[in-house]
């Protein structure tokens, strides 16, 4: 699939009140939770992406009796902690990086062996990261050469709780030593050296799990259990970023995003692009089974450059690539730093950002740990996203504020956290074309 987004003078802004798809964080663990739990649990607002649909059949392939979803609705009879069983087959989530690294943690704990693999971009990405742990707790794993996916895990260990100091700032690590120690003996707790989401930490207490916070560290106390709850999730923040950004570079928009999660562990974009001069604001603001949710107004704003500062970065970490597109609008120098987990998402953010503006003509520096943008005019040309699903959506937004058309090439992997954004883009004014090929 490929976009041909239209830039020039006849392009609109963004207008409208719209709702994007559900949080992908909170949509996997709904259904790892809730497949775990005691009892029915009842999702609403499910996201019906790839990614968290991989984790959804993961668990039927365990035995686990889910229907949906339909609607965002899903029903899960949850089988309990013990209550898995060995799947025939092993385990493809695809290009889920939150499902491999969630899953490594709690499969580690499980009475049987089972394999973990995904696509091409996953089978790149770095997994040491969560076996070095589980390996210190006790959990037998294999990896292919240089730490890299399929993981094979061998059932039956006996798991001890641990303290562990991690050494990069990921919610993933944190939340799969967390699951590990729902199987350990005794105490496992995790510190980070810089805020990540806690969407872990929040939704286990829904579930009935005692998960201690304090600062930095979080811990659980094996063995644990989980009771069925119901869980409403809201609209995922970093699916709305694309909407902030979109709205806030294009002249003359005003635009609506509803019931849009708010927990202050993912607002960084909200606050990133407030530093730049952004027009937006929150309000109706509620609380949903543990989580922030609000609804935002977004204006056209004259965005300037800034030095990102770097405790907001791990809190707008899927946000780069979009903010790179703002950065690019804006007038004056922005500077990322600190920002080298970009280098091991689904794509080399960095470098393919860098490398897509700087075929639209925009003068735009790939550093090690972030970039250096010169902002102005963004031109027309054709990018590649690198089977990149935010990449691909950011470079359709860069159109609001470009000189002329851009071709955006392989997009199908929008699906796997946006199904229909081409179409909610051009409700609201995005002149979007998709090519089916
Ligand atoms: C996620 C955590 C983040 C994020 C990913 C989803 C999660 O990854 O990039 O899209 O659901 O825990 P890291 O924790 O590895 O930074």
């Amino acid at each position: 699939m490929k976009f041909i987004v239209q830039g020039g003078l006849d392009k609109t802004g963004l207008h409208g009140t719209i709702r994007v798809p559900g949080d992908k964080s909170i949509s996997h663990r709904s259904i790892m939770f809730g497949s775990l739990a005691e009892g029915t649990s009842n999702i609403s607002g499910f996201l019906e992406g790839e990614d968290s649909l991989n984790t959804l059949r993961a668990f039927q392939a365990m035995g686990v009796t889910i229907d949906g979803p339909s609607d965002g609705k899903v029903t899960i009879q949850g089988v309990g902690m013990n209550g898995l069983s060995k799947p025939a087959l092993a385990l493809d989530v695809g290009n889920s990086g939150t499902s491999m690294r969630l899953l490594a943690g709690l499969l580690a704990g499980q009475k049987f062996d089972v394999e973990l693999s995904g696509d091409a971009s996953l089978s790149r990405r770095p997994m040491k990261r969560v076996t070095d742990p589980l390996s210190e707790m006790g959990a037998k794993i294999t990896s292919a050469e240089g730490g890299k996916p399929p993981l094979k895990i061998t059932g039956n260990q006996s798991l001890t709780g641990f303290s562990y100091q991690m050494p990069m700032a990921s919610a993933q690590v944190k939340s799969c030593c967390l699951l590990a120690g729902m199987y350990a003996q005794g105490k496992t707790c995790v510190t980070e050296p810089a805020i990540t989401r806690d969407h872990t930490e929040r939704m286990l207490k829904a579930f009935g799990c005692d998960v201690e916070v304090n600062d930095s560290t979080a811990c659980v106390t094996g063995p644990a259990k989980l009771t069925a709850t119901d869980i409403d999730v809201p609209t995922d923040i970093s699916s709305a970023a694309f909407f902030m950004v979109g709205a806030s570079i294009a002249d003359d928009s005003d635009i609506v995003l509803e019931h849009v999660g708010i927990n202050p562990t993912r607002t960084g974009v909200i606050n990133i692009l407030k530093l730049m001069g952004a027009d937006i604001t929150t309000f109706n603001q509620i609380d949903v089974g543990g989580e922030p949710v609000a609804d935002i107004r977004i204006k056209s704003a004259k965005l300037k450059g800034i030095h990102i500062p770097e405790n907001l970065v791990p809190l707008a970490i899927d946000e780069f690539p979009v903010l790179f597109v703002a950065a690019a609008c804006a007038e004056g120098q922005t500077i990322v730093t600190g920002a080298e987990e970009l280098r091991v998402k689904e794509s080399d953010r960095i470098q393919v950002m860098a490398d897509g503006l700087k075929t639209l003509g925009v003068d735009a520096r790939a550093t090690e740990d972030g970039m250096i943008i010169q902002g102005g005019e963004i031109g027309a040309g054709t990018v590649n996203s690198h089977d990149d699903h935010r990449i691909a959506m950011a470079f359709a937004m860069a159109s609001l504020c470009a000189s002329g058309d851009i071709h955006i090439e392989d997009c199908d992997n929008v699906n796997t956290s946006f199904p229909g954004f081409a179409e909610l883009a051009a409700s609201c004014g995005l002149s979007i074309q998709v090519i089916n090929e």
